[in-house]
Parts: structure tokens; C-alpha cells; sequence
């Protein structure tokens, strides 16, 4: 992998940020494109994904792109009643919007390198959650965008998949919880009992960029502690 060169987008905070960590480990070259800087040293460009001339701008920095991450993305709770125009903007211009747009705006590199997209969608996805359709319904998008650049790309050598993290510790997850009971009560109704790390999320992402993953395309890989596995029957 040394010579791999890899953009996270969102690589500042959380899952994006153990993502950046993991791939620098493994001996790439990393960059983040963020609203706000990393924490440490990571080369990082202030990019705001729903702007097409700042991702070019930045994108015309690198000397070439293996792998692109689309990790950036936000999350609220609402309902459809209560859910605003502004709030309708926000975050399809975010969630789908710009990561489509930074998908589309990479491209040209990744063909030219024959790369490989790691979309983080959710298993909110794949699966309902009834305080948030809207980013339910962005991030099912995300994995049906998956699913079709996988197609049009793989006789071009790009690979495309994504993966469905469910409830991982990170200042998003933070936010939503009021109090350390929530948590606790969240955690309980997972059913490997546990909160996920963004390391686990990391891990995946790092096996699906690697070599080891050259026969893996179009997939949607839950790392979510068997959350979008579970049904009425489960205990
Ligand atoms: N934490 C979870 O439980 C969870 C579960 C499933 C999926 N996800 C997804 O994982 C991804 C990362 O989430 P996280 O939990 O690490 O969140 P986070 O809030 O800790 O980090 C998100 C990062 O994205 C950046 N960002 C936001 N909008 C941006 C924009 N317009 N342009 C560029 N950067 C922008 C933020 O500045 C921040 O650094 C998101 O797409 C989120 O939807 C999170």
C-alpha cells in the first residue's frame, strides 16, 4: 500500500479522522478535505463538499488519487412534520449531494489510476430509523450510488463500495445522545452489546482500499455490531 495516495473527506473528527489515522499507518499518502482542521498532522484542505470550486481547487493540489473516501455527511433527528426546507437542504446538499459531487469531481484520477471509492453510508441505509428519514432516505441513496458506479466503472478498473456503520462513538453519535444513560440503554439493543469505535469502521475501510479487496465491488458492509441484521425473532 506504500504508494497509495488517499483523500478522506470529514477526516478531521471522528470515524473520518480514525480513517485518515489508519491509512497514514498503513503507509499512504493522506489528505482530508474538511470545514475544520484535523487535531494533528495530516495535510488537510478547507473544503466545504457542497462547493464544486473549492473541491477542484483542492483536487488540482494532488499529484495523483488512489482512493477517495467519502466519509463527510451530518445527522439530525426529525420528523417529516417538523422537517424544514432549510433542513431538507442541508442535508441531501451534504449527505448526497456532495459526495456525489466529490465522486464526480475525483474521478478523472481515480480512472487514471484505477482506484478505488469507500462511501460511508449507515445502516441507517439499509434499515429504518422513524426519528430520522431523511438521513435514512440520503444514506440509502448513497449505497444505491454505490451500486451503480460500481457497475459503470469496474471494466475501467475502479472499484466502489460502501460501508453501513452502525451507532459509533464519535462527537456525531455524541451529540444525539443527552445523557450517559442513553447511551447505556443504546448500547444494550445492540446485539454485540457494545457502542462501536470509528478503529472498527477504520478497519473495514482499510481492508476494502487494499489489494486484498481486488475482487470486492458494489458492496454495502455493515459495521454495525449486528444492528441491520436484527429482526422481531432476535432476542
Ligand atoms: N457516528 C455514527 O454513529 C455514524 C453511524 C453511521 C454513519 N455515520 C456517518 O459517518 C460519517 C462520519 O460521521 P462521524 O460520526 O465521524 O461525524 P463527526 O461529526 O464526528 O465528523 C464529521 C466530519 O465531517 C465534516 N463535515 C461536515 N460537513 C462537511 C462538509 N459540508 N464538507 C466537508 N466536511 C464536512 C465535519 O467538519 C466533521 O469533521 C458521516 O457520514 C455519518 O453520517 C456515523
Amino acid at each position: 500500500m506504500t504508494s497509495k495516495t488517499a483523500l478522506v473527506t470529514g477526516g478531521s473528527s471522528g470515524m473520518g479522522l480514525a480513517i485518515a489515522r489508519k491509512l497514514k499507518a498503513l503507509g499512504m499518502d493522506v489528505t482530508v478535505f474538511d470545514l475544520q482542521p484535523p487535531p494533528e498532522e495530516l495535510r488537510y484542505f478547507a473544503v466545504d463538499i457542497r462547493r464544486d470550486s473549492q473541491i477542484k481547487a483542492a483536487l488540482a493540489e494532488l499529484p495523483r488519487l488512489d482512493i477517495l473516501v467519502n466519509n463527510a455527511g451530518v445527522y439530525f433527528e426529525k420528523y417529516l412534520e417538523d422537517t424544514t426546507d432549510e433542513d431538507l437542504d442541508t442535508m441531501v446538499d451534504i449527505n448526497l449531494k456532495g459526495t456525489y459531487r466529490m465522486t464526480r469531481d475525483a474521478l478523472p484520477m481515480l480512472l487514471k489510476s484505477r482506484g478505488s471509492v469507500v462511501t460511508i453510508a449507515s445502516c441507517l441505509g439499509v434499515v429504518p430509523e422513524l426519528t430520522s428519514p431523511l438521513y435514512c432516505a440520503t444514506k440509502a441513496g448513497l449505497v444505491m450510488l454505490t451500486k451503480c458506479l460500481a457497475q459503470q466503472y469496474a471494466d475501467r478498473g475502479v472499484r466502489v463500495n460502501c460501508v453501513l456503520p452502525g451507532p459509533i462513538d464519535t462527537p456525531l453519535l455524541q451529540r444525539s445522545f443527552p445523557d450517559e444513560e442513553t447511551a447505556r440503554r443504546c448500547a444494550a439493543r445492540i446485539p454485540l452489546r457494545r457502542i462501536g469505535q470509528p478503529e472498527d469502521v477504520a478497519a473495514m475501510v482499510a481492508f476494502l482500499v487494499s489489494d486484498e479487496a481486488s475482487y470486492i465491488t458494489g458492496g454495502a458492509f455493515p459495521v454495525d455490531g449486528g444492528v441491520s441484521s436484527s429482526s422481531l425473532y432476535s432476542k
